[in-house]
């Protein structure tokens, strides 16, 4: 017994951005979008159309955190006219606080009762979303829950509502073309990441599954030969294709046990998100062998071998693209390593893996972590 669902409409192809227009005519919207001079001409193509939008946010740092989405609040309750749509121009960061502001609008207290008191998000017909990703990693354009992060509360919480899916999403991989080697690197894990983790999950479904094999192989053919040519278009619409599937995929599953050891590491660490939450998957898909037929069969279909070979083969793919994958390397103490793993694995996330923390820890050691 399954189900399946993602109802965000896909607009997909090379200078696809020009769509924007055509589903925002006669809508009024704002626009939400990091600092940066490369995303200006976006902002600005839109200024200078016959519909332009009644405000432009750029106040979007990475990993957005609680008292910046304050901020955008004030700025929201100064419009003072309806907002039928906002437009997401960026990673996961815009993508997500976009989310955050099209749920609470200009009620910082419905934030604040969400991050700090630990309440359900009151959500009440949220502004539409159209999402127009440059990074191809979170699939925040497909899924319905957006990270805040609290870095005064050492905390990060995911903001999730069945109403928060974007309406469309238009992906657009020649927005993708400036993106430096760091970022294609670390965001195209985090894809990689949130396939295999849609499959080592109790949520798991054979439609989930197929999106993840395809997205997974995607990413591992492509990434290595896009980190060697940054330009090359094709690589990137393979990579920003492995994106949709993986978002179509962990949509439907959320992540597992990488990401929830992945926050502590981000949040104290400062490690990025895509690292953080990637250079465990060797370790993870060898604590996979024996636990379960179904999801052993799916792995195996991505490396076309068995589980020892696979996690050996994508330690190499990992290594090739200088990801550190030892505790020296990430520069974490191992008595903290040892109480992040006790805590991710009674976390959320944790608990949607299907193996186990004994697996895990002598995979661990097999795979040379320490
Ligand atoms: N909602 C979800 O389902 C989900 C899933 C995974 C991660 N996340 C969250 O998403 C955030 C990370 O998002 P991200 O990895 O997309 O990065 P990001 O949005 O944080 O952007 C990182 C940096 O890259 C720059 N950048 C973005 N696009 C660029 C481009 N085309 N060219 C050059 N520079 C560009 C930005 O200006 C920014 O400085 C984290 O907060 C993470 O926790 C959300
Ligand atoms: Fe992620």
């Amino acid at each position: 017994m399954w189900s399946y669902y993602n109802p965000v409409e896909i607009i997909f192809g090379e200078n696809k951005f020009k769509e924007v227009h055509s589903a925002l005519k006669n809508k009024s919207y704002i626009i939400i979008t990091h600092p940066e001079e490369i995303f200006k001409k976006y902002s600005d193509e839109l200024s200078s159309s016959s519909n332009p939008p009644l405000s432009i946010m750029t106040d979007v740092q990475p990993n957005p955190d609680y008292k910046d989405i304050l901020e955008l609040q004030n700025k929201f309750a100064s419009i003072n006219k309806t907002v039928d749509y906002i437009l997401a121009i960026g990673g996961g960061s815009v993508t997500d606080t976009a989310k955050a502001i099209a749920a609470f609008r200009d009620k910082q207290e419905y934030l604040t009762d969400f991050v700090r008191n630990k309440k359900n998000p009151k959500v009440e017909n949220p502004i539409k979303i159209i999402a127009v990703p440059t990074t191809s990693g979170t699939s925040s354009e497909l899924t319905c829950w957006a990270t805040i992060w609290d870095k005064e509360k050492n905390n990060k919480l995911s903001l999730a509502h069945k109403t928060l899916y974007a309406e469309k999403a238009i992906i657009d991989p020649s927005i993708m073309i400036d993106k430096p080697l760091g970022l294609t690197i670390s965001t195209g894990l985090d894809a990689l990441s949130h396939s295999m983790e849609s499959i080592w999950n109790v949520n798991a479904n054979p439609v989930s599954a197929s999106h993840a094999i395809q997205a997974s192989k995607l990413v591992l053919e492509n990434l290595p030969l896009l980190a060697k040519d940054l330009k090359n278009i094709e690589l990137r619409a393979n990579i920003a294709r492995a994106c949709v599937h993986a978002g179509l995929a962990f949509s439907n599953t959320k992540t597992a046990i990488a990401h929830n050891l992945s926050y502590p590491i981000t949040l104290n660490y400062g490690i990025q998100h895509g690292i953080a939450c990637s250079f465990t998957l060797p370790i993870v898909t060898r604590s996979m062998i024996g636990i379960d037929k179904i999801a052993e069969e799916r792995l195996q279909l991505i490396f076309n071998d068995n589980l020892e070979n696979s996690s050996l083969k994508l330690s190499e793919f990992m290594r090739s693209l200088e990801v550190p994958l030892n505790l020296n390397e990430i520069k974490v103490p191992v008595q903290e390593w040892n109480n992040i793993v006790d805590d991710a694995f009674l976390g959320e996330r944790g608990k949607n893996f299907i193996g186990n923390k004994d697996a895990f820890i002598s995979s661990a050691k097999l795979m040379g972590l320490f």
